[in-house]
């Protein structure tokens, strides 16, 4: 019988050999990382692939992917001295952000765009216990102003600009390859302020470096149709979609973005929010995977590539990178739910059934 603690787990032990970490770096966690990569049972055969598994970053221990940098980007802070850290964000950084700062003793501050934030997302930031700064304007202008302010007092400034936040987010791509034995064909990604699309991709490589792959895949990005300024070639100065983690007009990591694109054969282009909320709807229905609807656009994008006769085969993963519950009013717009009252008796219930 073993009598021994538990093993820690977490991304600063599991992936230490892969990331810029000391000796003095603390070796913080909250459980993030080594998520479930799982195969479709329905959608892979409409998007025309062989096999489409999903990377359920959703599992994350504040239900969604920042985790993994925000772990990284945290640690190396208290490294050296921070005893505050800021974020702009449409939701999920500040979730995640606000989980580390509790966890850590650490002050933290969001600056959010007012009236745009799921509510999952806002509850978090507030059970948290961090500062809550709603400003006028977009998340663009909630970036500028978080830059501008962590340049003037000693803030560290946690969002993807942050060089730690890719580091940590990079080792996605080394579990994908893990897990599958190399890496896939196609990677479908949700790209707003494009840090993750730039980290997947410098994990991709340095797996393919390392032998951990013996191929790199295609990056495929997809953008909210009202959000797609690397589609469109230039920034959008309103943008608008129901996916609000990608509401985003400027990404701070464009050329991470098109670098993955080009380097890599792939694609970036947009989705309609319709399109995003029929991939929400098949993810739930014919998945029974919960996501929230910017998870959706990596799908959606598959589903219309595919359709458009642009996938022969071969292996994807989808990431999903955040929990449907985070985003309930966009659940409970969805669907027209049906439910019928009954007493709790056999008798009551079967006529409720109609049995
Ligand atoms: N999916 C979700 C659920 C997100 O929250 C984000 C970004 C993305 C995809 C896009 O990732 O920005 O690296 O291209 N959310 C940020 C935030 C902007 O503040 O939570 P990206």
């Amino acid at each position: 019988m073993s009598t021994g603690a538990p093993q820690p787990r977490g991304l600063l032990y599991r992936w230490a050999s892969v990331l810029p970490l000391t000796e003095r770096t603390p070796r913080i966690t909250l459980g993030e990382g080594d998520t479930p990569l799982v195969r479709s049972a329905a959608i892979e055969k409409l998007c025309g692939l062989d096999e489409l598994w999903f990377k359920l970053e959703s599992c994350n221990p504040t239900g969604s992917f920042k985790d993994r940098g925000m772990v990284v980007a945290v640690a190396r802070a208290i490294e050296g001295g921070a005893r505050a850290l800021m974020c702009a964000s449409t939701g999920n950084t500040s979730a995640s952000a606000a989980a580390y700062a509790a966890k850590c003793g650490l002050e933290c501050f969001v600056l959010v765009p007012g009236g745009k934030v799921a509510a999952g997302k806002m509850a978090q930031a507030v059970a948290y216990g961090s500062h809550i700064i709603e400003v006028e304007g977009n998340f663009d202008d909630a970036l500028n102003a978080a830059r501008a302010l962590t340049a003037k007092h000693p803030v560290a400034l946690v969002n993807s600009v942050n060089p730690d936040r890719i580091q940590g987010q990079k080792t996605a791509a080394y579990e994908i390859c893990e897990s599958l034995g190399d890496a896939p064909d196609i990677l479908a990604i949700p790209v707003g302020n494009a840090g993750n699309i730039t980290a997947y991709w410098k994990g991709f490589l340095e797996c393919a470096e390392t032998a951990r792959a013996s191929l790199h895949p295609k990056m495929f990005g997809f953008q909210a149709a009202g959000a797609a300024p690397l589609v469109a070639g230039q920034p959008v100065a309103e943008p608008q979609t129901i996916a609000t983690a990608i509401r985003i007009g400027k990404p701070a990591s464009w050329a991470g973005a098109t670098g993955a694109r080009d380097e890599s054969g792939g694609r970036i282009d947009a989705v309609t929010d319709d399109e995003i909320l029929e991939a929400y709807r098949l993810l739930a229905g014919k998945e029974g995977l919960f996501v929230e609807p910017a998870s959706a656009a990596s799908v959606a994008g598959l589903l219309k590539v595919g359709r458009a006769g642009g996938i022969r085969g071969g292996r994807a993963v989808a990431i999903l990178t955040g929990n449907g519950l985070k985003d309930p009013d966009t659940a409970t717009s969805q669907y027209t739910p049906k439910i019928t009252k009954a007493v709790a008796s056999v008798e009551s219930v079967e006529r409720a059934l109609g049995w």
